[in-house]
């Protein structure tokens, strides 16, 4: 056997991923997108097969789409269109108490979808699978993490070191901990999850397809009942997802014994005069997660823990994998422009900037979901014969619902100022500790939130009229996206200003000329430059414009996707892109990170500060 003091090259990656849960696999798909060289270690022999979590917000499958892979989610999964809460009034009648829309239409071309864990893990492999530079082994799992201190300030430099228990070595500049809740790397950094246990019981959880006369089994419910609380999630293939809350007892003697009955039989108790029965069962659980979060999300910008290794909660919430792939949908793209060398490494740690306020708020929610559907269920009867009382708990958990329509869907999440969004009043005159220094001018954009994902929005394509959500042209390949609002164009003064700021946005030694110019050698870091007017299409010439807005290629020929016009036609909904976004006949430049998050609005004359912004994390 020959002794190596270094290892095999084939064991030195840019990015190691413990754990091929949502989290971790989303972490690969970006790498895998950007070719990154990285390496996933499960301990698992494959992907989940059954059970686990059960669905997407919208915001996620947005993310999923943004790679091209929410097509076949959306079809094979099912809607939840309605939440219904139903209760027991105090002659023990089961009574439905509301039926709310269970999503806010125009906030996301989606809508919540539910579909098991792995069914969506499987079309993520698929993916990754497809990747050269990504590579998962399974039943491995590391043994030992050393960091190297003399090399951890050289980004450049291999500085983390990983043990496998195949005995194997191997070295990464990076290393993403998605080990979930029991996560061995953030016990190996020596940081513990902080928190309390729910505090309100056990639940079951149960998949199965059921035969009932229940009128809402195809409709997302909550049910509270004497019994034992109840929620319903309608699943893929006729399954049914059951989660029960547990009395003491029972909960004892599901955990030894496992057997499905226990928790049929409280269902078939809370279900009353309804009935329900199965012939199968497909998966079938205990969880009492509490509501716990690790404030460090990182180490040295070296060590990266994301997912449930960060923030757990109850199942009640129901956002564990969206919560825990939007972690590394943030992540991912900021380690590869790092790793490109086309940002410096101090846009790192805006990851915990803006993630580990996302999971407080997480953590909150999940509390008060838990609060507002438990509340009353361990007292005794007499006191839900206050009807009263009963009510405001309802409304509680009404508010609640109505706030996950938004807050919780992750479409409002909203990045605080930092490196890579601007502050939206006066900034210090030196970058504060988040690196704030540049401010945007948001009455530009009224309804564009800075450090929020952009709103969608139907726009019609210059050069063939095909209408297109905006979204779906701002794909996650690693670039920015720089969108030009250029208002009435067929104006020649309107048509002026936009001229000038593409002459500015392309003069020699400025440092967007070359992230904006076609053919860079990498698109990760380069900036897509697009240009929605609101004249109409017919009065406008590509050709005539800039050529920055039509980028020409020896290869692949023109890009003929960068203009839009702000007109109706060909689909209802089009046509409203200025009134909806809020902006000015004026117009204004609109800066949105490769995760479609808006870091900047300006006027059409401030290249200036669009460049300063980007000079604080290009390196030169
Ligand atoms: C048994 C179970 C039941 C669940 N039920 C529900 C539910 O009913 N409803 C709900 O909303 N959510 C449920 N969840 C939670 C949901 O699955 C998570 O919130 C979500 O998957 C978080 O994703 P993650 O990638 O952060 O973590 P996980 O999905 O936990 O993924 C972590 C991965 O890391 C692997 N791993 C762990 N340690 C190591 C190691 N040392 N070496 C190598 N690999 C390692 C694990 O095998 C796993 O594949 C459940 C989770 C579990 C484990
Ligand atoms: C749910 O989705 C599955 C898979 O696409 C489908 O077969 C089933 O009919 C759907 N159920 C409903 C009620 O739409
Ligand atoms: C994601 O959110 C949806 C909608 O709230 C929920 O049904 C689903 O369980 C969540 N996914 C996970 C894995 O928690
Ligand atoms: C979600 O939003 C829609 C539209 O705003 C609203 O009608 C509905 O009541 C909300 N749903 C819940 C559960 O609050």
């Amino acid at each position: 056997m020959i002794c190596q003091d270094q290892p095999a090259p084939s064991m030195v990656f840019d990015v190691v991923i413990v754990g091929a849960g949502p989290a971790g696999l989303m972490a690969a798909v970006w790498m895998a997108q950007l070719n990154i060289k990285t390496l996933v270690i499960e301990m698992k022999s494959c992907r989940t097969l059954t059970g686990h979590a059960d669905g997407l917000e919208s915001r996620t499958l947005e993310i999923l789409d943004s790679f091209g892979l929410a097509g076949i989610i959306w079809k094979e999964s099912n809607r939840t269109m309605e939440v219904c809460l139903w209760h027991h009034d105090s002659r023990g009648d089961l009574c439905r108490d509301s039926v709310s829309p269970n999503c806010n239409p125009g906030l996301s071309r989606f809508q919540e979808v539910t579909l098991g864990q792995g069914r969506i893990e499987e079309r993520l492999l698929e993916f990754i699978d497809k990747s050269p530079n990504v590579q998962i082994k399974w039943k491995t799992s590391p043994q030992e993490l050393l960091i190297h201190q003399d090399l951890v300030d050289l980004h450049r430099e291999h500085a983390v070191e990983l043990r496998l228990d195949t005995d194997s070595v191997v070295r990464t500049k990076y290393l993403i901990g998605c080990d979930g809740a029991h996560s061995w790397v953030r016990k190996q950094l020596g940081l513990s999850l902080e928190g309390k246990s729910a505090g309100n019981g056990d639940w079951g959880v149960l998949d199965c397809i059921p035969t009932t006369d229940f009128p809402d089994i195809r409709k997302r419910c909550i049910i509270k009942s004497q019994a034992g609380n109840v929620m319903i999630i309608p699943r893929e293939d006729n399954l049914v997802r059951f989660y029960v809350q547990l009395p003491a007892r029972c909960a004892t003697r599901f955990r030894r014994d496992r057997r499905p009955s226990v928790l049929l039989s409280i269902l078939g108790d809370a279900l009353k005069p309804y009935y329900l029965v199965t012939s199968h069962v497909e998966w079938c659980t205990i969880y009492t997660v509490g509501q716990r979060l690790c404030r460090d999300f990182s180490v040295q910008d070296r060590v990266f823990l994301s997912g449930d290794a960060v923030h757990t909660h109850s199942p009640k919430a129901g956002q564990g994998m969206n919560v825990s792939m939007q972690d590394t949908y943030n992540l991912g793209w900021k380690l590869a422009s790092v790793l490109r060398g086309v940002a410096t490494s101090a846009i790192l740690r805006t990851y915990q900037e803006e993630r580990l306020p996302v999971a407080e708020r997480l953590i909150r929610f999940d509390r008060r979901m838990c609060l507002g559907i438990c509340s009353g269920s361990d007292h005794a009867s007499a006191d839900r014969e206050n009807l009263a009382d009963f009510r405001d708990e309802t409304t509680g958990l009404e508010e609640t619902l109505s706030e996950e329509n938004t807050t919780a869907s992750g479409l409002s999440v909203t990045y605080p100022p930092n490196l890579l969004v601007t502050a939206t009043r006066i900034p210090p005159s030196q970058p504060d500790k988040h690196g704030v220094l540049y401010c945007s001018t948001p009455h530009l954009a009224k309804n564009i939130v800075i450090g929020r994902r952009l709103p969608d929005v139907l726009v019609l394509c210059q050069s063939n009229s095909q209408p297109w959500y905006l979204q779906e042209r701002l794909p996650s390949t690693g670039q920015w996206h720089l969108l030009v609002f250029g208002g009435d164009i067929s104006k020649a003064s309107q048509l002026q200003r936009v001229e000038a700021l593409a002459r500015q946005l392309t003069r020699p030694n400025s440092i967007l000329a070359p992230l904006c110019m076609p053919g860079a050698t990498t698109t990760v870091g380069s900036v897509a430059v697009y240009l929605i007017h609101s004249a109409s299409r017919f009065d406008v010439q590509l050709m005539n414009l800039p050529p920055i807005f039509r980028p020409y290629d020896d290869r692949r020929g023109r890009e003929y996707r960068r203009v839009f016009a702000d007109n109706e036609g060909f689909a209802p909904g089009c046509g409203m892109a200025y009134s909806l976004y809020g902006i000015a006949p004026e117009g204004c430049v609109v800066l949105l990170r490769p995760d479609q998050h808006c870091s900047l609005v300006v006027p059409l004359e401030d290249a200036d500060t669009l460049e300063r912004f980007f000079s604080l994390f290009v390196p030169v």
